[in-house]
């Protein structure tokens, strides 16, 4: 039997050379050396010859398997390593593409301006103090002087709920100033309800803040807003403690070194005297500058404790003076932070969010004395 072992390996060679890919090289393999394969079957014939052909076809054969062996190895080496090169190019990372945006949450400005004014007063020895949102007329109004007929007492400024079966109906509080009453009086912690302030005995220095709510709404109204409620009861005390608290928190809330503030007769019905108090600043340049300028901005209600509000809480007036004020807390961060419309803080508006909403790693605010 003679075959054309140089057309074979021609062949072969040729159909190796030409294989796309290791797939179909593979099947060339086979077709060559696979168990059926044609070498194969050469190699499996040298076992009939005679010893004479064996000597001259052996070698050729084994020639003819290692050489297209190794043509094999070659090409499916430059094979795969194509393949592999494909495979990357198609699946590059392009490090120039911009990072998909991550969603960041902000801390609100009336938080942060929260947290801002609780760090000061800390600083200055007042505890914290919380009362519920929903109130009744006692802790409200009747405990802090308001005559029967006072207009903040009518439905045009108060959120009544439903009255329930004895007539009297509760309503989301007006002020944070209940929790003067909460905290003056001696037994007043409803059953469950540890977090509102425990009656305590004088000396008291605490604030309080929290939400309060009222029937109004424009571009410095809305009809939920925070604020922050001093008091201070102790011997002896008067307006000048006051002014000093107050004129200490300005000028540390607003990081001056000092400010000019000025107080303006006023009336509430649980201070005697009551005031405003202003302080100076410029608002010529269309933002407002606190702390120079010709003009005043109000910025807290204060005043002397009535001797009527020490009474109805079972504190000697005779014995015990104080002072008290009450912050709006979202005017207060307006003032500083320079939002133009009240209102904006919460419509929950994330693109107002971001704009103003500070971020919750940054470093301490200076004024809040902490670091
Ligand atoms: N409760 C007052 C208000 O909401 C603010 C206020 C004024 C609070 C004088 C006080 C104060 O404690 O002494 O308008």
């Amino acid at each position: 039997m003679t075959t054309d072992l140089a057309g074979l390996e021609t062949e072969f060679l040729g159909r190796i050379a030409a294989a796309p890919d290791t797939a179909a090289l593979e099947a060339v393999r086979l077709d060559a050396l696979g168990k059926s394969g044609v070498i194969s079957g050469l190699l499996k014939s040298l076992g009939g010859m005679t010893p004479d052909e064996r000597k001259v076809q052996g070698p050729a054969l084994n020639g003819l398997r290692d050489r297209v062996a190794t043509a094999l190895a070659d090409r499916k080496a430059a094979l795969e390593s194509a393949e592999l090169d494909a495979k990357l190019a198609a699946g590059r990372l392009d490090l120039s593409l911009p990072a998909p945006p991550r969603r960041r949450g902000a801390v609100h400005p009336t938080m942060q301006v929260m947290d801002e004014m609780i760090a000061i007063f800390a600083e200055m020895g007042f505890a914290l103090a919380e009362g519920p949102d929903i109130e009744d007329d006692f802790h409200n109004f009747t405990a802090l002087n308001f005559p029967p007929k006072h207009p903040a007492r009518e439905m045009h400024d108060t959120f009544f709920l439903r009255p329930g079966p004895d007539g009297s109906a509760k309503l989301l509080r007006t002020h944070t100033s209940p929790v003067q009453v909460r905290t003056m009086q001696k037994t007043n912690t409803p059953p469950g309800a540890s977090w509102i302030a425990a009656g305590q005995n004088p000396p008291i220095r605490i604030i309080s803040p929290g939400r309060t709510y009222r029937m109004d709404s424009d571009a410095t109204h809305t009809p939920m807003f925070h604020q922050i409620e001093g008091l201070v009861i102790d011997r002896n005390i008067h307006m000048g403690h006051l002014k000093w608290t107050l004129d200490q928190f300005i000028a540390r809330f607003f990081e001056l070194e000092s400010v000019v503030t000025r107080f303006r007769p006023h009336h509430f019905p649980f201070t005697e005297p009551s005031a405003e108090m202003d302080v100076q600043c410029d608002t010529s340049g269309g933002e407002v500058k606190i702390g120079q300028g010709a003009e005043w901005s109000e910025i807290v209600g204060c005043g002397m404790v009535h001797p009527n509000v020490l009474r109805n809480c079972g504190i000697d007036p005779d014995q015990w003076q104080g002072f008290a004020f009450g912050f709006g807390v979202d005017r207060l961060g307006r003032l500083k932070y320079g939002m133009p419309d009240l209102r904006d803080m919460f419509a929950s508006d994330n693109r107002w969010l971001a704009h103003y909403g500070f971020s919750a790693f940054a470093a301490p605010n200076p004024a809040s004395g902490l670091s």
